[in-house]
């Protein structure tokens, strides 16, 4: 990464705070942009006390904010290499039942957000070019009951990923997404403690048998940021362990 300036959204959470330390392992400069303003300054400051790494408030539902996100990576650190949208929530409910606020909601942040911030980045990237990531999710592909709005959301931005790719290649800006399978995170272990999702279930439906780990999503976005993906836009990869390979029982 050799100084480039990366954006991480949802910097404060489970994958993106894995994301943000592994990209800052490989030498990048990390903007963390959370709408948990507090944590995403505390957690950049944990990852390096010497300032390469910084906090920003950030809702990406709001425009206006990812572009103050963003115009903030180029005050600080004069440059602005990359993005990774790591922002998101998770809110199973029933279809029959869902309140339309919870709909949209749900819309906003992980699709229209998505948009958002990856706009206001690729504004203000360099003639150079630049990269982009998403995190999307094995939901991009594969239903899951009770999860609506969220499956949707995740294959709009699978789909928003090929659009921005071949849009932004005439600016050298690379698209692409990462979609993990179940990670080991709080969002995780939220649902399990809801009753939403059975860990059991879950191994047991993952031909390598266990969740991912954050650091799983991390080396796929470095690789999706990185040049030795210099060819690869408008991909998505799936860090499944398997899940949407396996058709059998
Ligand atoms: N955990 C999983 O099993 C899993 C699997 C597949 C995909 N994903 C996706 O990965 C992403 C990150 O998930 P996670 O497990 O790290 O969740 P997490 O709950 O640990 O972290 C999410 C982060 O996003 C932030 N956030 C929420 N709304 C925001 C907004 N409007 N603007 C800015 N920041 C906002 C939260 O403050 C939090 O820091 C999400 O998009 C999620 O859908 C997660």
């Amino acid at each position: 990464m050799n100084g480039k300036v990366i954006l991480v959204t949802g910097g404060a959470g489970g994958i993106g705070s894995e994301v943000s330390a592994h990209l800052s392992s490989l030498g990048a400069r990390v903007v963390l942009a959370d709408v948990n303003a507090a944590s995403a300054a505390a957690r950049a400051a944990a990852l390096s006390p010497t300032g390469d790494c910084a906090g920003v408030a950030c809702d990406i539902t709001n425009p206006d904010d990812c572009g103050r996100a963003a115009a903030f990576a180029l005050d600080h650190f004069g440059r602005l290499d990359g993005m990774v949208n790591c922002a998101g929530v998770s809110k199973p409910h029933d279809s029959l039942t869902l309140p339309p606020a919870d709909w949209a909601r749900m819309v906003d942040i992980q699709l229209n957000g998505a948009f958002y911030i990856a706009q206001a980045c690729a504004r203000r990237m360099p003639a150079s070019g630049g990269a982009i990531v998403f995190i999307t999710s094995t939901n991009a592909e594969a239903a899951f009951p009770r999860r609506a709005a969220y499956c949707a959301a995740k294959a709009g931005v699978a789909m928003l990923t090929k659009v921005l790719a071949i849009e932004w290649a005439a600016q050298g800006i690379r698209v692409n997404a990462v979609g993990p399978a179940y990670v080991a995170t709080e969002m995780t272990q939220r649902n399990i403690a809801a009753g939403n999702v059975n860990e059991a279930q879950i191994k047991a439906r993952i031909p390598l048998g266990r969740l991912a780990q954050p650091a799983d999503v991390a080396s796929a976005v470095a690789f999706l940021l990185g040049d030795a993906s210099s060819f690869v836009t408008g991909h998505s990869l799936y860090v499944d362990g398997g899940w949407l390979a396996y058709g059998y029982f």
